[in-house]
């Protein structure tokens, strides 16, 4: 098994980081409606949400320092490359920016964070500017996560079916 990535395809574990961060993210976009399919309150699924959370952004520095383990790394495709780098980078951004904003909501909220059981930050006085700032950036960065999957879906589409340069099994 290729581990490191190579010049014609993603190694095993930047395809293990990939197509976990992307399961999990999209179950995270979908916390409410989840919750409401399993019937869990709405207090168990907030505590998911935090602890699950919390390990993607540890999943998400992981991948950017096994990215800098990967000196083979593979370039986007020749076509529109800067279009791929930029979208790519607008996800980056995203993974990083919408866990760090959900934290200060929790932060301002004063309820603390636990994750899976242990304690990461501690419950203390309610911050409100704080706490609806970054809820409303929390909650405009997810939307904007919707339209990036979306685009980045369709552009894997067009690189299979239309340009037909086996992009996809590049991550597959
Ligand atoms: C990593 C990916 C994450 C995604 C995709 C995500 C997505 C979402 C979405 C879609 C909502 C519902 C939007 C709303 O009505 O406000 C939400 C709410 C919330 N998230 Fe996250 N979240 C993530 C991480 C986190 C983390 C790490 C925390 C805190 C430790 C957090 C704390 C919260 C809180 C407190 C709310 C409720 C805000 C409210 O009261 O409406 N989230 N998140
Ligand atoms: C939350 C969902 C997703 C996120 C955040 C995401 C993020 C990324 C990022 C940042 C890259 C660049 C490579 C890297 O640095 O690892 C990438 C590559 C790729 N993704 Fe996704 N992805 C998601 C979902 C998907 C889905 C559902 C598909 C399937 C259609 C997909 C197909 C691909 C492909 C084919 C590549 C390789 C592109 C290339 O070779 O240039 N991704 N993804």
């Amino acid at each position: 098994m290729n581990w490191l990535d190579s010049q014609h395809r993603y190694g095993a574990v930047s395809r293990a980081l990939h197509w976990s961060m992307a399961t999990l993210l999209i179950l995270m976009l979908g916390t409410e409606w989840l919750a409401e399919l399993v019937g869990m309150s709405e207090r168990e699924a907030m505590a998911l949400h935090k602890s699950v959370g919390v390990l993607l952004l540890g999943l998400l520095v992981t991948r950017l320092l096994w990215r800098g383990v990967n000196h083979g790394r593979l370039e986007a495709h020749a076509h529109w490359q800067w279009a791929a780098r930029l979208g790519h980078l607008a996800l980056y951004a995203a993974m990083l920016l919408i866990p760090v904003s959900g934290l200060l909501t929790a932060l301002g909220s004063g309820h603390g964070v636990e994750v899976f059981g242990m304690a990461m930050i501690a419950p203390g006085a309610e911050i409100e500017w704080l706490e609806e700032a970054a809820e409303e950036t929390h909650e405009v960065l997810a939307n904007l996560l919707w339209l990036l999957i979306g685009g980045h879906v369709a552009a894997s589409l067009a690189h299979q079916f239309w340009l037909r340069d086996h992009a996809l099994k590049r991550m597959a």
